[in-house]
Order: C-alpha cells, then sequence, then structure tokens
C-alpha cells in the first residue's frame, strides 16, 4: 500500500472511531427554549430524549439567562448523560410554586456529569426573610436547589450555585459520586443554605471547590461513608459538619471522613462533630482533619455531643451516639473565641481514640491565651505542637 492509501485508511479509521463515541447533544434551543423565558418543559423534553438515547448523550443549556421551575431529571438513561450549563439558570422567586422540597432534582442516574461554567440561581433572597424560617426550624417547605437522589459513578463540575432557599446541594443513596471545582455562594446570614449536604452515602468526593454561604459549608449527615473533602475553600459560613447526628430512630453510622487541606476563613465553627443530646444511639467513627487552616474561626475545633438549637431538647440527657477514632493533625491558624479547641462527648459513651497532633491556634482576642476544654474524652491521645495545650483539663465521668 502507498502512503496516501495508508494516510486515507487511517484517517477513515479515526472518523469511525470518533462517530462510534460521539455524544449526541440534545440543544435546549432546539426544544424551543428562548433567552429570558421559562424553559421548563423545552428542558425536561431535552432531558428526556438524551436519556432514552442510546449511546453517550448531552443536554446543552447555552449561555443566555433562562428561568426553570420544579424538575426532576430522572433515569435509568440508556447511556451516560451530561447535564453541560453555560448560561444562568433561574428559580422562581416565590416558594409557592414548588412542588415538594426541591427545585431541580437528578435521580437514579449512573453515569452522569453536570458540567459547564454556568450558574444555577436559587433566588433565595425572596425566601430567606419569611416567617418561622431562621428562628425556628429547618425551613423545612423551602427547596433545596439541587438535589442528587441514587446517583452513581458520577461527576458534578464547575458550576456555581447561588442563593438557594435552603440547601444548595443535597446528595443521598448516592455511590462514587465527585464534586470538583463547584462555587457555591450565598450571604453569611441566608439561614438553612448549607452548602452540600451529604446522607446515605458512599464514597462521594467534594474537592477544589469554594463554599460561602450561612449555613454549613459540608454537612455529613448519617450514613455518611468514605467522604473525602480535600482542597475545600470555607467561608463565610458554619464550616465543615459532621452531623448532626441522632435525632432520628435507626440512624446510620457515619464513617470514613477524611477532611484534608481544606482552609475556612471567618466561620462559625471549624471542624466539627455534633449529635443531639437525649438522642436515638448511633455510631461515628474513625473521621480524619488533617493539614487545615483557620483563619478567624470560631471553635476551630468543636465536638458537641449537646447540639440543641432553638432549645428544643432536653440537654441535661447525654447524647447515645458513640464517637470513636478522630484524628485532628496539622490544624493551625487564628481562633476568634478564646476556647479554640472543645471536645464535648457524652457522659454515657465517653469518646474514644481521640488524637489531637500538631495543633497551633492562636486566640485573636485580648484576654488571650487560647484555652482548650475536654470532657468526657477517654485517653486521649496528645502529640506534637499543642497550642492551646490540649485536654489538659480532663473531665471524665465515668459511668457504674
Ligand atoms: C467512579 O465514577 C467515575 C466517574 O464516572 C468513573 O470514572 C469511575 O470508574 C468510577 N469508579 C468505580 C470504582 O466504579
Ligand atoms: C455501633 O457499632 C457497634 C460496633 O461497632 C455495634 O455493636 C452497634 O450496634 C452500633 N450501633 C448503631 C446504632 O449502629
Amino acid at each position: 500500500m502507498g502512503l496516501e492509501s495508508n494516510v486515507a485508511t487511517i484517517s477513515l479509521l479515526l472518523i469511525l472511531v470518533s462517530t462510534a463515541n460521539a455524544t449526541r447533544v440534545f440543544d435546549v434551543r432546539n426544544y424551543g427554549a428562548k433567552p429570558n423565558s421559562d424553559i421548563t418543559k423545552a428542558v425536561t423534553r431535552a432531558w428526556n430524549d438524551a436519556c432514552a438515547y442510546q449511546g453517550s448523550s448531552k443536554v446543552l443549556v447555552p449561555a443566555a439567562t433562562y428561568r426553570v421551575g420544579t424538575v426532576n431529571f430522572l433515569g435509568p438513561c440508556k447511556g451516560p448523560i451530561e447535564f453541560n450549563v453555560l448560561g444562568s439558570i433561574q428559580s422562581p422567586g416565590d416558594p409557592k410554586y414548588f412542588k415538594g422540597d426541591c427545585w431541580i432534582s437528578f435521580g437514579k442516574i449512573n453515569h452522569l456529569t453536570v458540567s459547564g461554567k454556568g450558574e444555577f440561581d436559587g433566588q433565595g433572597q425572596t425566601a430567606w426573610g419569611r416567617s418561622g424560617c431562621s428562628k425556628n426550624s429547618y425551613c423545612v417547605r423551602l427547596p433545596i436547589s439541587l438535589r442528587f437522589d441514587f446517583v452513581t459513578n458520577s461527576i458534578v463540575r464547575d458550576i456555581t450555585s447561588v442563593n438557594s432557599k435552603q440547601f444548595h446541594i443535597n446528595v443521598f443513596g448516592s455511590q462514587n459520586l465527585t464534586f470538583d471545582h463547584v462555587t457555591i455562594i450565598a450571604p453569611h446570614n441566608s439561614p438553612n443554605t448549607d452548602g452540600i449536604h451529604i446522607g446515605r452515602s458512599t464514597n462521594i468526593k467534594v474537592i477544589d471547590s469554594k463554599i460561602s454561604t450561612g449555613d454549613d459549608c459540608i454537612s455529613l449527615g448519617d450514613g455518611s461513608r468514605d467522604i473525602l473533602i480535600k482542597g475545600v475553600i470555607c467561608g463565610p459560613g458554619h464550616g465543615i459538619s459532621v452531623g448532626s447526628l441522632g435525632k432520628y430512630q435507626n440512624e446510620q453510622p457515619v464513617s470514613g471522613i477524611r477532611v484534608i487541606g481544606c482552609t475556612l476563613t471567618n466561620t462559625q465553627t471549624g471542624v466539627r462533630i455534633k449529635t443531639w443530646p437525649q438522642s436515638y444511639p448511633g455510631n461515628a467513627t474513625n473521621m480524619r482533619f488533617e493539614n487545615i487552616i483557620m483563619n478567624n474561626v470560631d471553635n476551630p475545633i468543636f465536638i458537641n455531643q449537646g447540639y440543641c438549637p432553638w432549645n428544643q431538647c432536653k440537654s441535661q440527657l447525654p447524647s447515645n451516639v458513640k464517637i470513636s477514632k478522630v484524628v485532628f493533625k496539622n490544624i493551625r491558624g487564628t481562633s476568634r473565641t478564646k476556647e479554640a479547641v472543645e471536645i464535648i462527648c457524652s457522659k454515657t459513651l465517653p469518646c474514644k481514640n481521640v488524637e489531637l497532633r500538631d495543633i497551633d491556634l492562636k486566640y485573636n482576642g485580648k484576654d488571650g491565651p487560647a484555652t482548650s476544654r475536654c470532657v468526657n474524652v477517654n485517653n486521649p491521645l496528645i502529640g506534637g505542637h499543642q497550642n492551646p495545650p490540649a485536654c489538659t483539663i480532663t473531665t471524665l465521668k465515668k459511668q457504674v
């Protein structure tokens, strides 16, 4: 064969290979979507066609502003599916337009990619001020911006969530789901706007993401297993939390949590584990917080087994959630509260195998230096540099 026919054969092969792997694009404009209009129907139809396509598909939301009402993007789909957002998707302002507790949900999908430099705008500023929201409870009637329910082997990257009415992102029943370079933005005083809440899910990663919000940047509920939070920049917000645990019956154990290489700035609490007093039984074990920078943070290291907002429980009764194998290592920076390290465990189930190593937290205030408090911590392991000296006064109340 001559050189030319060789080149021709190779080109033909390349074309065949690339068409075999080609992703079919389902552009919402082909379903009637117009900028600055409500595209709920168009985006739903584009999703349905993409999901039914036998091969790799992509739903494209181009760079323009669109309005979308409640939508449930449901699988299973016939092939890998991408939801690519280049524009701004805006939620209805008034909560009364929502059916259920969510704005946009992705459910029962394997190999989902949510991508693009676009944003999901929850228009929360129209809802946060409503009565009953900040004071008593969880704003249960306000919708979560993005839900991922039973989503597997999937990735969410580059997108932005702004001004959710309640949580920005909620992950439930999912496995092998990665959030990479995600941006979350809401004001520091927006109630219950947790950045990413994870529950009953395994192998979830949040990587190189930036979260500024009014509640926990990331919160891990019951059944969170094998979770990696790495390179996350948090603040303002309420830090990175495990819990709160023990409020409900039959909660699943929490285990295998790694929070590594994160920076928290001006947050109310840093890394914390919180459980309700007078609680149902539960377990939280194997949790590691390592290489973390705290800038002007309230209670940078905090285990609180008497978590009880709005005084809705009998806080004198101890928690029945068992906390064990917790490592705080190489955590440094500045504390806005004098008590920089607070480890308050349950009287009936003291914390076991708590390790503090290389801690350097300077108190910002004038009535320094920083202090620590440990209550009901069984033989804590203290190593390396310690500022404040940790668990020097340990109150251990043994039950008979
Ligand atoms: C996890 O999901 C990613 C993204 O779809 C995929 O590339 C990877 O193979 C999955 N891992 C496992 C163990 O299935
Ligand atoms: C907690 O873990 C222990 C063993 O590690 C187990 O015996 C117990 O049943 C667990 N409790 C709950 C509520 O999961």
